[in-house]
């Protein structure tokens, strides 16, 4: 799931993934626990989360793999990868495991709700210049990485109540698949 912050990927992968079975991996959560462990990696991400940037592609994608080595059956990613140099890891990864991602879904949500909806949320990066920060980063890799991913991308109209959203999720998930 590719969006930008506050667009739902962490609400409607928690949701997806309740509907297929399967585990919700997100990349943030996985920092965010191990920044609250306090190790020295942890807060280097504590760091990175701060400051709204993202952390080091290699260290995202070491975080990611680990935790992809114990879902076998498939998973739903929320957050990774985000840049195309993530991607084309992700992509030999999955190669060596004879696996694939089988579709990416872009949320697409009015950049006026994004802001209100983390401003109300107030998680400790969601204050106004970081959150600025993120969008701002967010925009810089975002289109490469759909265009990166092509026929495999599903567009999500990711406004309005989480159900409608979900639904619509379902529903693009199915389209494509049976195209
Ligand atoms: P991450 O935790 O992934 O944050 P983010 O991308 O900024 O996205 P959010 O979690 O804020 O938003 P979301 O799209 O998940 O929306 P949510 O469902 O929570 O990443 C945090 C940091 O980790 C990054 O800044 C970076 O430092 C690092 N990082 C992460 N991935 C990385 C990577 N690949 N490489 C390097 N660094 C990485 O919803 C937001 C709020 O809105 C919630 O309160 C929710 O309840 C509410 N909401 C959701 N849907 C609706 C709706 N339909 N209507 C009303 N409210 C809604
Ligand atoms: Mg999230």
């Amino acid at each position: 799931m590719i969006g930008a912050p506050g667009s739902g990927k962490g609400t409607q992968g928690a949701l997806l993934a309740e509907f297929l079975g399967l585990p919700c991996i997100g990349l943030g959560d996985l920092m965010r626990a191990e920044a609250q462990a306090g190790t020295p990696r942890g807060r280097e991400l504590q760091a990175h989360m701060d400051a709204g940037r993202l952390a080091p592609d290699d260290l995202a994608s070491e975080i990611v793999e680990i935790a992809l080595t114990s879902s076998t059956d498939g998973f739903v990613l929320d957050g990774y990868p985000r840049t195309v140099a993530q991607a084309v890891r992700l992509d030999d990864f999955l190669a060596t495991r004879a696996a694939d991602l089988d579709l990416v879904v872009v949320f697409r949500v009015a950049e006026d709700a994004l802001i209100s909806r983390l401003a109300s949320r107030g998680r400790e990066d969601d204050q106004p210049e970081v959150i600025r920060q993120r969008l701002a980063i967010y925009w810089e890799s975002a289109n490469e990485l759909i265009a990166y991913y092509g026929g495999r991308i599903v567009e999500l109209a990711a406004d309005g109540a989480v159900d409608d959203v979900h639904g619509r999720l379902l529903e693009g998930l199915r389209e494509a698949i049976a195209s």
